[in-house]
């Protein structure tokens, strides 16, 4: 039986943390739809258009992988794109406080939809897209934390 994942989040921009996690995901999904969230409490720097191509550019390659952009419920997302189960990333201890409350609602909500966590590697889970851009606006050093790609359309945001 053929599995569809979704992965939601902000991706502004998609960092080593979000690809190690993806690319984890073929593990347990055939396919993978990336979930671009429209967050109430978020005003994103790049469009949806940029996050796209730099999500396809970075790991398009490897494996099935379509990218939507969503408003509403992350579970309605899900189903409406056809996924049964919903990948999350875990830094920490404090992220699974947040997302364990988050996925018992969800499965109250939607008990066809299942939740899988991944930890994320220990050489990725300290990092934040909020920081990456905070580095990249100040001309620090962000080469550690994402792809060339993402690097690349960093420079160009921040050199205009
Ligand atoms: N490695 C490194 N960093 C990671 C990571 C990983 N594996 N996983 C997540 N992150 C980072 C992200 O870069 C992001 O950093 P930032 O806060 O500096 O931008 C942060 O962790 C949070 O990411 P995430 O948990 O994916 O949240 P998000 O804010 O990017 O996602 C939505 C936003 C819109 C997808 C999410 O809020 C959502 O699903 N909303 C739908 C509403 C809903 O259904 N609510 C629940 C009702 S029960």
């Amino acid at each position: 039986m053929s599995r569809t994942g979704f992965y939601a989040g902000s991706f502004d921009p998609l960092t080593l943390g979000h690809e190690d996690i993806i690319q984890r995901s073929f593990s347990i999904v055939d396919r993978l739809i990336v979930g671009i969230g429209i967050s109430a409490s978020k005003k994103p720097v790049f469009s949806f258009e940029e996050r796209e191509r730099m999500i396809k550019a970075s790991v398009g390659d490897i494996g099935h992988v379509e990218v939507v952009q969503f408003s509403g419920l992350l579970v309605n997302a899900a189903k409406q794109a056809g996924a049964t189960t919903i990948i999350r990333g875990l830094r920490s201890a404090q992220d699974y406080e947040y997302e364990a409350q988050m996925t018992a609602m969800n499965y109250v909500m939607a008990s066809d939809v299942e939740t899988v966590f991944l930890s994320a590697s220990p050489k990725t889970s300290f990092i934040s897209s909020t920081l990456v851009r905070q580095i990249a606006e100040m001309g620090g050093d962000y080469s550690g934390f994402v792809s060339d790609n993402v690097m690349r359309e960093l420079k160009s945001k921040f050199a205009k």
